[in-house]
């Protein structure tokens, strides 16, 4: 079997309208550039794996807004929820583009996590998720798995958004780590990209599509990395590779002096 590639775009923040701005960079624009830049990268064909805040603040809009852009653009894609995101209103605005829970490529499954605790920016995996996790895991049986989440399990080491890691990531890992061919972990949420351990499975934190948060930060701050995005491709012997790629001619600039979002 051949490899599968995958592209990962995260923390889209987009809003009812394509006007809508995020620390002074409109998330619309931010976002076509980066589907732009995967096209140019020779990856335009790649699955799309949505990893959360698709929207600023659960506006259906902003669901329907990314549904007609990908459907435009022809996209491969699959998502999961952000704390910045409402599944309902996904699962009923994303008609393109139906919520699964695993997803299998090639060699490989995919097990997309709902990370988000309500009313809260924290990451949180409720008892139904867990559930739902041991099943998908289990269908997954004998497959190479790459788990994707909102939130990462472990710090990034900037003190406020570390506050907001996984409250139960190690109920959860004990869960990765049992079923043996968990390979990694991707996440969004920290707007950076982030490579470490988490016990034995590679976790790969990535840039957002539109504003970066500063690196080694102990309050909200924003960068200047340009938007971004991931890139993994999934061997059929159970390897992977992944890196990163930021947009080099994007000229808008973030708004250094926001102080929250
Ligand atoms: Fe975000």
């Amino acid at each position: 079997m051949s490899t599968v590639h995958i592209t990962q775009i995260t923390d889209l923040h987009l809003g009812s309208d394509k006007s809508e701005t995020l620390g002074g960079v409109t998330t619309f624009d931010s976002f076509q550039s980066v589907l732009r830049a995967t096209e140019e990268q020779g990856r335009g064909d790649n699955l799309l794996l949505l990893t959360g805040d698709l929207a600023s603040d659960y506006q259906p809009e902003a669901y329907q807004l990314l549904n007609q852009t990908l459907v435009e653009r022809d996209k491969k894609a699959i998502w999961l929820p952000g704390n910045h995101d409402d599944i309902a209103a996904m699962q009923a605005n994303l008609s393109d583009y139906p919520h699964v829970r695993i997803y299998e490529a090639g060699n490989w499954g995919i097990l997309l996590l709902d990370s988000s605790k309500p009313s809260s920016p924290s990451g949180h995996v409720s008892e139904k998720e867990l559930f739902l996790a041991q099943q998908g895991l289990d269908q997954l049986t004998g497959k190479p798995v790459l788990v994707a989440m909102h939130h990462s399990p472990v710090p990034v080491k900037s003190e406020w958004i570390d506050k907001q890691k996984i409250e139960n990531h190690q109920r959860l890992y004990q869960m990765l780590e049992a079923h043996g061919t968990v390979k990694a972990v991707v996440t969004g949420h920290v707007h950076q990209h982030h490579d470490s351990l988490w016990g034995d499975i590679p976790v790969y934190s990535s840039p957002s599509s539109c504003v970066q948060f500063e690196k080694h930060s102990a309050d909200f701050a924003l960068s200047d990395y340009p938007p971004g995005y991931r890139w993994l491709d999934l061997h059929a012997d159970g390897s992977l590779q992944t890196g990163v790629e930021f947009l080099t001619d994007f000229t808008q600039r973030c708004d250094k002096s926001c102080v929250g979002y």
